[in-house]
């Protein structure tokens, strides 16, 4: 039964349907963008914020996975990200990491469970 620490996102399947879904939230009253995505077979969400020149990951593309579908990669310079932790794998910000969320599925709903979050759409 959800809560109000949760806010729905989507029906599970959904992520398996596209690479990825994005929703606009406020966190702390700040209107942030924030990717979901599946990735071996887990749920994950970030800020899509790349901490090298502050753009989101899929500003040029639409896409936020490279070419070989194992790590995430930020459009606007290539740098790339472990989809499992958000560190950042290129040397300039290496040991940085994209700003995770909290997830959690009940039956086959998936929320965000983070208690200052507010959707936006
Ligand atoms: S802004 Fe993301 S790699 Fe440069």
């Amino acid at each position: 039964m959800a809560n109000d620490r949760l806010k729905h996102i989507c029906a599970r399947r959904e992520l398996h349907e596209v690479s990825y879904l994005t929703r606009k939230v406020r966190i702390k009253n700040q209107p942030v963008s924030v990717i979901i995505f599946a990735f071996e077979g887990v749920a994950y969400a970030y800020i899509n914020h790349c901490m090298h020149m502050n753009r989101p990951l899929n500003c040029e593309q639409d896409a936020i996975f490279d070419e070989t579908g194992k790590y995430l990669r930020c459009s606007m310079h290539g740098f790339i990200f472990d989809p499992k932790t958000g560190a950042c794998q290129s040397p300039v910000c290496l040991g940085q990491r994209l700003q995770a969320l909290r997830l959690e599925e009940i039956g086959e709903t998936l929320y965000f469970a983070e208690k200052h979050l507010i959707l936006i759409d």
